[in-house]
């Protein structure tokens, strides 16, 4: 196989599971902002659209669909070690997501407001915090540089795509 393409599907492979979890949260959302409505300054700690609903349907589509995945290729480590992969993946893709909007409030940015590569990357920073602190070997094993540089172009990509469809769709209030 071409080895850009080989890349590319190694690269969608090892990250599905954090892109599932971005997209059940979007997709399900939610009623319970996580922050409980409070104000740091003049802007919410958070904000509207983080809500206990959607962290928790995300986390549990990503961590399952990672189940999935691995009961088809043992992409994600030896037994019993895959679950923390895993769950670095989609708790990590959610607190990164988290970490995005903290951010975005922090300089005044309204939720939906759009704060590019930070909208697109900030799931990926959070999933790749989690594993760099708590499945390394795995980690560093299984993300070389070469998929590394793939995620980084072709998750704002596939992103924007995503997300237009959620707004195209109604799932999502704005396309980005
Ligand atoms: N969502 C949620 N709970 C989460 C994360 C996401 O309910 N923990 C849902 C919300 O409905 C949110 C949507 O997913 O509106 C899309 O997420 P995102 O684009 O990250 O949020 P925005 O509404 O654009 O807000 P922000 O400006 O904070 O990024
Ligand atoms: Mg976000």
């Amino acid at each position: 196989m071409n080895p850009i393409i080989e890349t590319v599907i190694v690269a969608i492979w090892l990250m599905l599971p954090a892109y599932i979890t971005n997209a059940s949260a979007a997709f399900f959302g939610g009623k319970t902002p996580i922050d409980g409505g409070i104000f740091w300054g003049k802007s919410r700690l958070l904000g509207e659209g983080k809500t206990y609903e959607g962290l928790l349907k995300g986390f549990s589509c990503g961590f399952l669909f990672g189940i999935f995945q691995h009961l088809f290729l043992n992409s994600f480590g030896l037994f019993p070690f895959f679950l923390v992969t895993l769950f670095c993946l989609s708790a990590g893709a959610m607190l990164g997501d988290l970490l995005g909007s903290f951010i975005k409030r922090r300089v005044g940015l309204k939720r939906g407001a759009p704060l590019p590569l930070v909208d697109q990357l900030d799931f990926v920073c959070g999933a790749w915090l989690l594993l760099f602190l708590f499945a390394r070997d795995w980690f560093i094993e299984a993300f070389s540089l070469d998929i590394i540089i793939a995620v980084i172009i072709l998750t704002p990509l596939l992103h924007l795509f995503t997300n237009y469809v959620g707004f195209k769709i109604g799932r999502k209030r704005v396309p980005w």
